[in-house]
């Protein structure tokens, strides 16, 4: 399957305004509707539909409106769109991550013989985005910054150092290169409506001392780098 066969109308997604206003500075509206507080906005951003909308910080909201966006307007693809703490030490701040892969690394069933981050009495752990999405996203030319593709781990928790020194497994055992609190959810949603998806994530910390400093300070900036990676996959 090539890009454009899977972008009819993709479905974007963002935690946070600083993480959507780019698109809708850039975009042309065509509708706006509110559900239950969320603002879908109807957009046409490279040439193609989109349907642009603000889910709020964390798994269940992710999970929430990557479901009603789903239902209500038919997307061929849903893309998270915004940023991410550093795991990967080569990682810098401004750099884009687009995810090979997600997995959520706050599930631990591990009592009951489950591997970390499956889910339990599933076989769901790793899920693998759309290729063709991702191989679009790094194809775009970065401006004074790098584009990885790499390993997202999702959770409920915002890392910095306290959080990282106790929690080595997301870089010894699951593998991460960046952290965030949506993607795998959406990723999940994606995966029992049998839909394909990408994570593109700019780095605003290294989800270490610094982290919330860094946050706060490179979140409005470094989003418009997310923004780019994104028109431009719509562009292919
Ligand atoms: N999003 C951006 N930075 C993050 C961090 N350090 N932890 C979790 N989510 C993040």
């Amino acid at each position: 399957m090539t890009a454009p066969d899977i972008l009819g109308r993709v479905g974007i997604l963002g935690a946070m305004d600083a993480e959507i206003s780019e698109f809708l500075d850039h975009a042309e509206l065509l509708e706006h509707v509110e559900w239950r507080g969320f603002d879908f906005h109807r957009i046409r951003l490279e040439g193609r539909e989109a349907i642009l909308v603000k889910c709020g910080v964390g798994k269940v909201y992710s999970a929430l409106v990557s479901q009603h966006l789903i239902d209500t307007y038919l997307p061929s693809s849903l893309i998270f769109t915004g940023v991410a703490g550093a795991l990967n030490p080569a990682y810098e701040i401004g750099d884009v991550v687009i995810s090979r892969d997600c997995m959520q690394h706050d599930v631990d069933g591990r009592a009951l013989g489950f591997s970390r981050g499956n889910l339990l009495y599933t076989d769901l752990k790793v899920f693998t985005a759309e290729p063709s999405l991702v191989s679009a996203a790094l194809s775009a030319q970065a401006d004074g910054h790098k584009i990885h593709a790499g390993r997202i781990l999702t959770g409920d928790q915002f890392m910095t150092r306290d959080e990282i020194n106790h929690h080595r497994y997301l870089i010894d055992e699951l593998r991460g290169d960046a952290v965030e609190m949506e993607g795998g959810a959406m990723a999940q949603v994606c995966a029992v409506n049998g839909l394909p998806f990408v994570v593109v994530r700019t780095i605003s910390d290294r989800a270490d001392g610094d982290a919330v400093h860094d946050f706060t300070r490179f979140l409005p900036v470094v989003a418009q780098n997310s923004f780019a990676i994104v028109k431009h996959i719509l562009s292919v």
